[in-house]
């Protein structure tokens, strides 16, 4: 595999090229270097395992990542995230969510107790060095952010840090408070590269361009975009009279207008917060040329999300379908191989193709 380059300065920079988004193999080594090195948001603790002593077995980003995993609240509502696969013989543990009180696999009756220890086999008496430490289940990192849940394989950041940027900014929103609204969640499929979803995403350069609508309620002159470690954050500023956030005293952007706050992790989430509540998307890669892209939406001033920002945000994404199925299009032609950034406009699409590039090389 040819490895990629993006320079450090923007201003010398050049895009990924053509070839990154074409590439079976790159495509591949995509989910083993950067999908198994980083964090996923699974869902929210309240939605998933509400009750003490339940189990939610999961895969995520829909089977991408073809890691059986198991979910589980134990009798003090410490959660954690287990392999559910037995260390017996290799079968899934459990194939429903529910109440349990322990874990028993169905094939042999091996049992552990909810923190994954091993508890008890039958027929294994005379097996000599048993039980080793292995014959627990391997145990994934999990974060959580109020109730939202995180997990990884083998992240190769923390995702703690990603919470206390975030933090700074969305901190003072009692997110405990936001509320799962399945009606409003939405999934999009898209005829595109996953990666080519989230360079749209990074930046608000097309917005005038694209998103007639928005860009009505958002100011595009003062439109910022800030860089982090494994994060970045736009901040789209309300034109005069449109909604904003009611900010408190001491907040980083007090006495500003602010309409959104845009955060993206590295390298497929999104969690975007408005005056009303937060709407997380997932990037989902199925195929080169195919992604689903998952809205969530968690609602915390219902009274503030009128049907028309509901609409509004339904619109915002078909436009964004639009332009990046013609980029995918695009990006197949025998004379496009590279591009270039804008300096001010494009910082966000630049950080993510250096960490792309970063984490291939790696
Ligand atoms: S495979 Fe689970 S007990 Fe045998
Ligand atoms: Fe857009």
């Amino acid at each position: 595999m040819s490895k990629f380059f993006v320079h450090p300065d923007i201003t010398e920079a050049e895009t990924l090229p053509a070839a990154f988004y074409r590439s079976q193999e790159v495509f591949e080594a995509l989910r083993e270097k950067v999908f198994t090195r980083t964090w996923q948001w699974i869902g929210d603790a309240h939605t998933l395992i509400p009750l003490p002593e339940s189990v939610y077995p999961l895969h995520l980003l829909d089977n991408y990542l073809t890691e059986p995993m198991l979910l589980v609240r134990d009798a003090e509502d410490d959660i954690r995230c287990l392999s559910n696969v037995c260390t017996h013989r290799g079968n899934i543990i459990r194939q429903h969510p529910g109440k349990s009180r322990q874990l028993i696999c169905a094939y042999h009756g091996r049992r552990w107790n909810l923190d994954g220890s091993f508890k008890s086999m039958p027929e294994f008496k005379e097996a000599k060095n048993f039980p080793r430490p292995c014959d627990s289940l391997h145990q994934f990192p999990l974060r959580k952010w109020g109730d939202h849940l995180f997990v990884g394989l083998e992240p190769g950041f923390d995702f703690t840090e990603v919470i206390k940027v975030m933090e700074e900014r969305v901190g003072f929103l009692p997110l405990r408070e936001f509320k799962l609204d399945p009606v409003s969640s939405k999934d999009y499929l898209v005829n595109c590269h996953w990666a080519l979803y989230c360079d749209n995403y990074l930046e608000g350069f097309h917005i005038p361009f694209v998103h007639e609508g928005l860009n009505k309620l958002l100011d595009y002159g003062q439109y910022t975009t800030k860089l982090y470690d494994h994060l970045n954050l736009q901040i789209g500023y309300a034109e005069s009279g449109e909604q904003s956030f009611d900010l408190p005293e001491g907040h980083p952007d007090y006495g500003r207008e602010v309409g959104a706050y845009y955060y993206w992790v590295f390298p497929n989430l999104m969690f975007n917060f408005y005056p009303w509540g937060l709407s997380v998307n997932v990037v989902k890669p199925i195929s080169m040329n195919k992604t689903k892209v998952s809205f969530i939406t968690y609602m915390w001033r219902e009274e503030t999300m009128s049907e028309e920002a509901s609409a509004l945000m339904d619109k915002v994404e078909r436009e964004d379908e639009f332009v990046v199925e013609g980029v995918h299009r695009g990006l197949k032609s025998r004379y496009y191989r590279a591009g270039r950034f804008s300096p001010t406009r494009e910082q966000g699409v630049h950080h993510f193709h250096r960490l792309l590039a970063q984490y291939l090389d790696a």
